[in-house]
């Protein structure tokens, strides 16, 4: 057995379920209310800026109404007790992995607490609701401003270090996404032959064949039971 084993991990929106953060495919098709190509894609915000910085707005200040719960904890104390390399890669914009305190985060589908300038490209920390004419911190332009999320069409962050991460990891999990969002959905097809591949979610997702081991169930329930057994089986 490998002493410094390495592991990624990849969630979803099903591990913010129970912290009161409603996931994207509820059967309806909408995300609160509002068709995705109208606020998940660069035409939308072409189309009507004013509406879809709203929308952000609005689920910015939500992340003021939840918590990390066990599930987002209990990747803190993986991380902590790990023997070797981690890496947790999150679909999710919110930042309760960041506030549950994981360090080794890549936020591959952007996040909500930034924004980005369209004239200078910038990222920047945003905590407060973005105005038609709030002015770029780093260059002062006017009305450039736009959410850094990675919508429909574009590329997610940080795919040269996800991809060498597959590539060299022995253990890999998928927590609480449903499979219908590649690249994401796609990860458990590029890691080595070698690797342990855990699913972990509420149901079977569309890709769970792909996974050598299935978990499901609650997050806050199975989360801390796998890290618990994973942990025993790789001691420091
Ligand atoms: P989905 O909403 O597609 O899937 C969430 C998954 O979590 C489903 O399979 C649920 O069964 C499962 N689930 C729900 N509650 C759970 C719980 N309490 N415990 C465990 N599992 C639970 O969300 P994602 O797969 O994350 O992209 O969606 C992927 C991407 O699609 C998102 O990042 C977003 C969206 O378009 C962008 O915003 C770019």
């Amino acid at each position: 057995m490998n002493p410094k084993p390495s592991l990624v991990i990849l969630t979803g929106a099903g591990i913010s379920a129970e912290s009161g953060i409603k996931t994207f495919r509820s059967g309806d098709g909408l995300w609160e209310n509002h068709r995705v190509e109208d606020v998940a894609t660069p035409e939308g915000f072409i189309r009507n800026p004013g509406m879809v910085q709203r929308f952000y707005n609005e689920r910015r200040r939500q992340l003021s109404e939840v918590s990390p719960n066990a599930a987002h904890y209990a990747l803190v104390e993986l991380e902590r007790a790990w023997p070797g390399s981690f890496l947790l890669v999150t679909q999710n914009v919110d930042d309760l992995h960041d506030r549950a305190g994981t360090h080794s985060l890549l936020h591959m589908h952007g996040e909500l607490k930034k924004v980005r300038c369209l004239s200078c490209n910038v990222a920047i920390p945003w905590e407060k609701d973005v105005l038609q004419d709030s002015p770029c911190p780093t260059c002062n332009k006017k009305g450039k401003l736009r959410p850094h999320i990675v919508w429909f069409g574009e590329v997610p962050f940080g795919m040269d270090e996800i991809a060498y991460a597959l590539q060299n990891c022995d253990y890999f999990a998928a927590i609480g996404t449903s499979g219908h969002v590649y690249p994401a959905a796609g990860f458990v097809q590029w890691v080595g032959k070698n690797c342990r591949t855990y699913e972990i979610n509420l149901e079977p997702s569309i890709v769970n064949s792909a996974f050598s081991e299935s978990i499901q169930g609650i997050a806050t329930q199975t989360v801390p039971t796998w890290v618990k057994e994973i942990l025993s089986k790789n001691k420091q």
